[in-house]
């Protein structure tokens, strides 16, 4: 009946997206060993689009752990955003402001990398499991261990000093973490994203406000544009035509500027979720959690994968000290530590979002404050630090 073929490891870490995928790396530079098993498929995780800004941190990991540096090749520098609001667009300049920038890489070509890397450097990775189950984490015995059925249909059993949930906002390994609390904040509006066969309408992203609600401007590439529109939650993707989303956006981005949206084909549409949960602690026993599994932002402000891309450099070290230096506490000090970058996080996307999108039912005193707020950014070159400090990146620690 046992016929699950065993794997002995340091580390099994459960979800081979960015967070899995480099903390595989990164471990792997310290000499530790790991397995990594994702039920989805390579082709699938790296078809699926999400948001496109990386920190200049979250850059600097990339190239500096040897990943890749085609982020500097093929990515785009972005040394500012524009905010716009009251038909007006009000240019936020990181570099002047705060000395640093951000680029312009889809999460995508991130993972690509990641995989790429790992696989040149001889990774144990599987995907396209199924049957993923984590037990043993609770204490020193019986030992960590992840069952699953791979994509070849054997049964497998791998065998860790430490399992990372890296698993993403449908983590089954967060449910293994004892006396847990859940923070959740629902809003009451979700996103419209496109991606449209177009030129660039602007050199940077525009974060715009409008009385018909936020919509945001980004990039993809010379001819294919990511954009957003804020929409109902409940919203029918399939029920919006071309037509419909380009004069959407063209409104919500009309102004005195003579500024116009370059239009082309929509080649996919889609509404995304939008909230915001952290879960308390990021650790139990032998597992930690690193990445969406144990937060996740709204997509205002492109923090999510920054955070989890933080928080894998830092459980990188914790789980070395651990297993390296007998340090009992080194997962707990891990946690710590990353959820008070979570929480700073989970506030700047909080402000960005409260900032830029309508509610309905809104008064006239929340709308007019919402624009002094606004003007409270650009007119200050305090208050857009704050805001530049933050898309950017704080510095580690
Ligand atoms: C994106 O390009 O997909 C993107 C950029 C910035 C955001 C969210 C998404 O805040």
């Amino acid at each position: 009946m046992n016929e699950h073929s065993t794997t002995r490891t340091e580390v099994a870490i459960v979800g081979g997206g960015p967070a899995g995928l480099m903390l595989s790396h990164l471990l792997h530079l310290a000499g530790i060993d790991s397995v990594v098993v994702d039920h989805r498929r390579v082709a699938d995780i790296a078809g699926t689009h999400r948001a496109g800004i990386l920190e200049r941190d979250s850059v600097r990991l990339l190239v500096d752990s040897g990943v890749s540096d085609r982020v500097l090749r093929e990515g785009h520098e972005h040394e500012g955003i524009d905010l716009r609001f009251g038909g007006l667009s009000h240019r936020v300049d990181f570099s002047a402001l705060v000395g640093a920038s951000c680029w312009l890489y889809p999460q995508t070509e991130v993972f690509v990398d990641l995989h790429a890397a790992r696989v040149r450097d001889g990774g144990d990775l599987h995907y396209g499991v199924r049957d993923t189950a984590v037990s043993g984490t609770d204490g020193p015995a019986p030992e960590p261990t992840v069952t699953f059925v791979d994509a070849e249909d054997r049964p497998r059993r791998v065998v860790a000093d430490l399992v990372v949930g890296a698993d993403g906002s449908r983590s089954i390994c967060r449910a293994l973490v004892a006396g847990r609390r859940q923070h959740f904040r629902e809003y009451p509006f979700a996103w419209f994203g496109v991606l449209v066969e177009a030129p660039p309408s602007a050199p940077e992203l525009i974060y715009a406000r409008s009385e018909r609600g936020f919509a945001l401007i980004s990039q993809r590439t010379d001819v294919v544009q990511r954009m957003y529109f804020q929409c109902d939650p409940g919203e029918d993707a399939a029920a919006w035509s071309d037509d419909r989303i380009w004069a959407e956006l063209d409104a919500r981005l009309a102004g005195h500027d003579g500024f116009a949206l370059q239009h082309g084909p929509v080649i996919e549409r889609t509404v995304l979720p939008f909230r915001s949960f952290v879960q308390t602690p990021m650790t139990h026993g032998r597992l930690a959690l690193a990445g969406d599994a144990a937060h996740t932002v709204p997509p205002t402000g492109a923090k999510g994968l920054n955070l989890a891309l933080s928080d894998v450099r830092l459980l990188a070290e914790a789980v070395e000290r651990s297993l390296r230096k007998g340090d009992e506490d080194a997962l707990d000090v891990y946690s710590d530590q990353a959820l008070r970058r979570v929480w700073r996080a989970q506030h700047f996307s909080y402000w960005m979002t409260t900032m830029l999108h309508r509610v309905d039912g809104a008064s006239e005193f929340d709308e007019l404050r919402q624009l002094g707020e606004l003007r409270g950014i650009v007119a200050s070159p305090h208050g857009a630090a704050y805001l530049a400090e933050g898309y950017t990146g704080w510095p580690n620690g």
